[in-house]
């Protein structure tokens, strides 16, 4: 796996004129020698300190273990989603730019911002999605399945999650560029452009900001039936959401989407190019499609989160101050041999998987069905048309981190 070294990293790098050594107590989790290879970052600190600290980009605790990472999201008291970056964006203005809830909201505000989008992604609301889906992976499968080779991420997963998204919005899909575009302003780049990331997150705002105010032209009962009008006609305690609330959380759903789908239907067939035993196995036996699921989430889950300690606590051992940031690596708690037998191995048929791809806690994932069927649909049609592939060159395959890890680019022959 290669990458171009990520610049926010470099620039410190240049700062202090080192690359770090010392990943127990000098974390950089944007060294790119972590976004391409975290996995041996982790088995190291496994065995030397499974709470990683460092100041790089402020003060923040990584902690790796598969109890204290779920100990931590079940503990609303000391530790807040209001700061949920792995890195903090700097603030414009008063406070945060952006509350997008239900991620950013804490109790007792979270519990209601989340029951109201829960019903949008219940599984029979997923299931009516799953055909446009399919005919959607088809389409792309079409475009490129006579030649003899296809970017797997840019042909294929970066598409699937975003017009899945924009339909269940009820925003065009012609909008599509714009919303890759911001979502890797965003959650790709923001890290190395801070300021290019905050006039993304606005952009994003004021576009939502225009399709409520065409709805609110539209007498209530003609509305087209999607998430925008649900969270326009939503209701608090008797109340309509307010502004901020009701177009951060359609940020909320654009932006969750996109970024961790696209990475982990990407992820998957890089795998698959680079695992000819587990591409045999699945198209000789498709009824293995859910436990390959699963265990591609569990392997390359790609969603870290951050929190912030609301008053000082300790954490296996370690001192954790008020104003610190804990860095959610779910990922790193996939692989933890106390909970997964020969975690850094992909069994396809794995028969316990309680992993937390998706988070644990009240923030679990609430777009996880969504997810899923999303990842099944894309590996299943991909699989039935595109004849045994491999990769053309492992040293093309780049990879984004922070706080969204998958392959941006995986090209692919046939
Ligand atoms: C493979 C794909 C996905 C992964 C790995 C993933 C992962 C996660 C994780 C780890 C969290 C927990 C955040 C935390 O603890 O702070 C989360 C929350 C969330 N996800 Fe996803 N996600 C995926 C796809 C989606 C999709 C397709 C949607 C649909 C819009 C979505 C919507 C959400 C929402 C709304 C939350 C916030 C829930 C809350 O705060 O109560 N996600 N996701």
């Amino acid at each position: 796996m290669t990458g171009q070294k990520n610049s926010a990293s470099a620039a410190i790098e240049a700062e202090t004129g080192r690359a770090t050594s010392d990943w127990a107590r000098d974390l950089d989790i944007l060294d790119q020698r972590y976004i391409d290879d975290p996995f041996s970052v982790w088995q190291g600190l496994r065995s030397q300190c499974p709470v990683a600290f460092g100041e790089r980009h402020g003060r923040a605790w990584m902690p790796i273990n598969y109890d204290d990472i779920a100990a931590i999201a079940h503990d609303t008291e000391h530790f807040s989603s209001r700061r949920i970056g792995v890195i903090d964006l700097p603030e414009r203005g008063d406070g945060p730019l952006l509350e997008a809830p239900p991620i950013t909201s804490d109790p007792p505000d979270h519990t209601w911002a989340r029951r109201l989008l829960l019903p949008a992604f219940a599984p029979r609301q997923i299931d009516a999605m799953t055909p446009i889906t399919q005919s959607l992976a088809r389409e792309l499968v079409d475009a490129v399945v006579h030649q003899s080779h296809a970017d797997a991420a840019k042909d294929y997963a970066q598409h699937i999650p975003v017009q899945v998204i924009a339909h269940m919005l009820g925003v065009p899909a012609s909008d599509e560029q714009m919303f890759t575009d911001w979502a890797v302003r965003i959650l790709q780049e923001g890290f190395e452009d801070l300021e290019n990331s905050l006039d993304a997150i606005l952009e994003v705002l004021d576009y939502f900001g225009e399709r409520v105010e065409e709805r609110r032209h539209i007498p209530v009962g003609d509305r087209p039936d999607d998430l925008i009008t649900m969270l326009m006609e939503a209701d608090h305690d008797g109340d309509p959401l307010g502004e901020r609330h009701l177009l951060g959380s359609c940020f909320l759903l654009l932006l969750a989407g996109i970024d961790t789908t696209w990475s982990g239907i990407g992820s998957s067939l890089w795998h698959l190019a680079t695992h000819p035993e587990d591409q045999a196995r699945l198209r000789a036996d498709p009824s293995l499609i859910d436990t390959a699921v699963e265990e591609m989430l569990r392997m390359y889950s790609p969603v870290n989160m951050g929190r912030e300690v609301l008053s000082d606590v300790h954490v296996a051992g370690c001192p954790m101050k008020a104003g610190d940031k804990v860095i959610m690596a779910f990922p790193a708690g996939n692989r933890d041999p106390a909970h997964f037998e020969r975690p850094d191995e992909f069994i396809i048929d794995r028969a316990h998987n309680r992993h937390f791809a998706f988070g644990s806690g009240i923030h679990r994932c609430l777009g996880s069905n969504l997810a899923r069927m999303e990842l099944k649909v894309a590996i299943q049609e991909w699989l039935a048309r595109i004849p045994t592939f491999e990769l053309v060159d492992p040293d093309l395959v780049t990879w984004t981190g922070g706080q969204v890890r998958g392959p941006r680019t995986v090209p692919v022959r046939w």
